[in-house]
């Protein structure tokens, strides 16, 4: 990472009081001009401004100084111990509820199901359920602070009430989860690599925010097709690599009945980096699925159709 120019922090002093000590973090004076903007703005009245910058210096993370997040439509509630959501998480997120709802292939009188593992703050669980109208949710996590969090956010954000599921999803099964049918199945897991932690992720992240939420290996994508699949109708999980895309369309590519009856797909963020692997299932509500997530991603695979056509 390039050094900072002592003249670069003589600048910004002279500008605001405190502003110098945003630009570490920041890296551009442009940059820390816009957050000292919403540090200005969205300060509790009780904690100074000078506080927050020194606080930033210190590498705390911009939200849990403000106490939020916008997602979408919803201002998610974050707090120390539970993960702060990511634009890129936000990004797919709102590309599914619009490609959701221009679909006259749901009929929205039938409520959708949705169930959300490794919830978090619950950010794409309730924005999920705010933007596809009669929905309903099941969001599970192992941790209590991040439960006790999407109960706040769930009040915060006016959202309709979900189950709110506190389980370790990789030592109890998915039977045992309601309900017994899921429409939409999404997950952002920890899946940074234990080997990459250090090199890969900035000292706010790797000082301010939860290890549990963050590093993962291959267990949340085989968890995923060996208990959720047989559950739900279609899967949105987030992944940080193509190696994790890689592992779920071997593993259902390989079996003969998961190959047959799920098509996958890759759908990549804005910035280039591959960022979901999705399928949907070969089923009759499946099948129709099909036109609306060609355009969600890239169709990797397909399953064969009931009619056999490919
Ligand atoms: C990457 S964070 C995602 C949080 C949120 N969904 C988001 O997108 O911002 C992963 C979450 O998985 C949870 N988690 C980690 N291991 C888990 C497990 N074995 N079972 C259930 N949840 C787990 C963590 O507590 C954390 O909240």
């Amino acid at each position: 990472m390039p050094r900072i120019s002592p003249s670069l922090l003589k600048k910004a002093s002279s500008i605001r009081p405190g502003l110098h000590l945003l630009i570490p973090e920041c890296r551009s004076l442009q940059q820390a001009t816009l957050e000292y903007k919403w540090l200005s703005e969205e300060l509790p009245p009780e904690k100074s401004i000078l506080w927050a910058c020194l606080q930033r210096y210190n590498h705390v993370p911009l939200q849990y100084i403000l106490g939020s997040q916008p997602f979408g439509a919803l201002d998610i509630i974050c707090k120390p111990g539970v993960l702060i959501p990511r634009w890129e998480t936000e990004e797919w997120v709102m590309e599914l509820i619009t490609t959701i709802n221009n679909s006259t292939l749901f009929n929205h009188e039938t409520p959708l199901h949705i169930c959300d593992t490794c919830t978090g703050t619950g950010c794409i669980a309730l924005a999920l359920n705010h933007g596809i109208p009669n929905s309903t949710f099941t969001a599970i996590d192992i941790s209590k602070k991040a439960i006790d969090l999407v109960k706040l956010n769930i009040l915060k954000n006016k959202v309709g009430k979900g189950r709110l599921i506190q389980r370790n999803i990789l030592t109890s099964t998915p039977s045992n989860v309601p309900p017994l049918h899921i429409d939409i199945l999404t997950g952002n897991p920890p899946y940074i690599r234990k080997r990459d932690f250090n090199r890969d992720v900035k000292t706010s992240v790797r000082l301010f925010e939860p290890k549990l939420a963050l590093v993962g290996e291959l267990e949340f994508y085989q968890n995923l097709v060996e208990h959720w699949l047989s559950k739900t109708d279609s899967f949105f999980y987030e992944i940080g690599d193509t190696g994790q895309f890689d592992y779920v369309e071997t593993r259902i590519k390989s079996d003969s009945k998961l190959s047959q009856s799920w098509s996958i797909g890759l759908k990549y963020d804005s910035n280039g980096k591959p960022r979901v692997v999705y399928g949907f299932k070969n089923n009759s509500k499946g099948a129709r699925l099909l036109p609306l997530f060609e355009n969600f991603g890239t169709l990797k695979h397909l399953a064969t159709t009931e009619t056999g056509a490919k």
